[in-house]
């Protein structure tokens, strides 16, 4: 199937506010889609609905053909999600946490433990399985979160702000993570609200601004448009263009800085 996600006419309200607005997205599989987007935009409120834990006032959704609100589990069991804020089992270790979720995926914790050392140290956190994550900083919950995301080998990844906590070398590991998974054929949707990571990672931009989609194009696209003084984006890109404290991860990402 070529669509992995498809958002017609979706929006939603919170009482007062309309956090999205008649949303049109059409996302196509194996590519990495930014959701790009100043804070309180719609990004996690989007995703939410696609996972199905927020219910759309109107429109509708599909992900690779399932409707989220009419098989809710379906829809789970295709997708691995990093929520914008983590809830770990503070009083388990990673270890056992990961096994955990193995059991809750149907698979084999003792056949997996290649694939999670693997994973450990790449994200150089061998050494740390015993320990009980609640002692975690937040980086390290963060890399736990994005493994337990693949663990299912999920077909689409939801990933809201991933990169937040993360050091510039994680944040290149993540990205290369992201690459294959693309060549495999794997969907993964990326939000952040700084253009730059948007632009060293993503495929696709779509800009979300007061819950509607003002731009969708690539980013070398984007860019184009953020380079035209006086356009009535200027204000929405001034808000995403990123911050001097993101710099060493942003040239981690586009490969500035490999040394370490
Ligand atoms: N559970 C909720 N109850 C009430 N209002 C909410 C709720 N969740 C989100 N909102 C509001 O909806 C709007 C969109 O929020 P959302 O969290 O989707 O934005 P965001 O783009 O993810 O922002 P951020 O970059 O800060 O994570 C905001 O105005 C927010 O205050
Ligand atoms: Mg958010």
């Amino acid at each position: 199937m070529s669509e992995a996600v498809s958002l017609k006419e979706v929006s939603k309200s919170y009482g007062e506010i309309q956090a999205v607005k008649d949303l049109n997205l059409n996302i196509p599989t194996g590519i990495v889609y930014g959701l790009l987007g100043p804070n309180g935009s719609g990004k996690s409120t989007t995703m939410k609905m696609m996972l199905s834990l927020v219910k759309p006032d109107s429109g509708s959704i599909s992900i690779y053909g399932v409707d989220p609100q009419k098989d809710p589990l379906a829809v789970k069991r295709m997708i691995g999600y990093v929520p914008e804020t983590l809830r770990l089992y503070e009083f388990l270790t990673s270890w056992e946490y990961l096994e955990f979720l193995c059991v809750i995926h149907g698979l084999n914790p003792s056949e997996e433990e290649p694939r999670i050392k693997e994973f450990f140290e790449a994200f150089e956190l061998k050494g740390h399985e015993n320990e009980m994550m609640g002692g975690y900083s937040h980086g390290m919950k963060q890399k736990i979160a994005i493994i337990s995301a693949l663990l299912g080998k999920p077909k689409l990844l939801i990933l809201d702000e991933p990169l937040s906590g993360l050091d510039p070398k994680s944040a290149k590991i993540v990205k290369d993570l992201l690459t294959e998974l693309s060549k495999e054929g794997v969907t993964t949707i990326f939000s952040t609200h700084v253009m730059e990571i948007a632009d060293a990672i993503c495929d696709k931009i779509g800009i979300l601004y007061n819950g509607k989609k003002i731009v969708e194009a690539t980013p070398a696209e984007i860019k184009k448009m953020a380079n035209v003084p006086g356009s009535s984006l200027e204000q929405v890109f001034l808000e995403i263009t990123g911050s001097s404290e993101l710099k060493p991860i942003v040239d981690a990402l586009i490969g500035k800085s490999d040394k370490h």
